[in-house]
């Protein structure tokens, strides 16, 4: 069944001018790109973006890094494009992809367990819910009768 995931070029990704290869590998991979915008984060929003890492001891770090530049934010649609996505970005530290995932786009572009590049939603459920942060979408006719 075709799904739906969120992926976001960080600003290290957008600043280094990988858009267009990372666009490239995304659509020979059989995805479509169905919405796409670039934005600017300010501390609030990556703050709310990443809420369930503001306990951990790089949260600071991430919002310093997520707020550096402009991120371009793209609607990934595909059969299981979750794990697809995932299993393309690469693992999260993208010095480590560099030797064990060499064909990842983290090895391509990212540098290291911070600076990697890239994101993708974690689970079907994160993805609605990421996807609705950035695309604030009127509801369908459908979800319009049903309620
Ligand atoms: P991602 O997994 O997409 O979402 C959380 C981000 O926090 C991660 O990518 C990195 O960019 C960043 N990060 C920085 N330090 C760490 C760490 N020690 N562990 C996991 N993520 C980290």
């Amino acid at each position: 069944e075709k799904e739906r995931t969120l992926g976001i070029i960080k600003p290290d990704g957008l600043s280094g001018n990988y858009t267009n290869r990372i666009k490239q590998v995304i659509l020979e991979s059989g995805f479509e790109i169905s919405k796409e915008m670039v934005i600017q984060l300010d501390e609030q929003d990556a703050a709310n973006f990443y809420a369930e890492h503001s306990s951990k001891i790089f949260f600071t770090d991430l919002i310093r890094y997520m707020t550096s530049g402009p991120v371009l934010v793209m609607i990934l649609e595909k059969e299981d494009a979750v794990a697809h996505w995932r299993n393309l970005i690469g693992p999260t530290d993208a010095g480590k992809a560099k030797i064990t995932h060499p064909h990842s786009i983290r090895a391509m572009c990212g540098i290291d367990l911070e600076k990697n590049c890239i994101h993708g939603s974690d689970s079907h459920q994160s993805a609605e819910r990421e996807i609705a942060f950035f695309f604030k979408e009127a509801p369908s006719d459908e979800a319009v009768r049903k309620h």
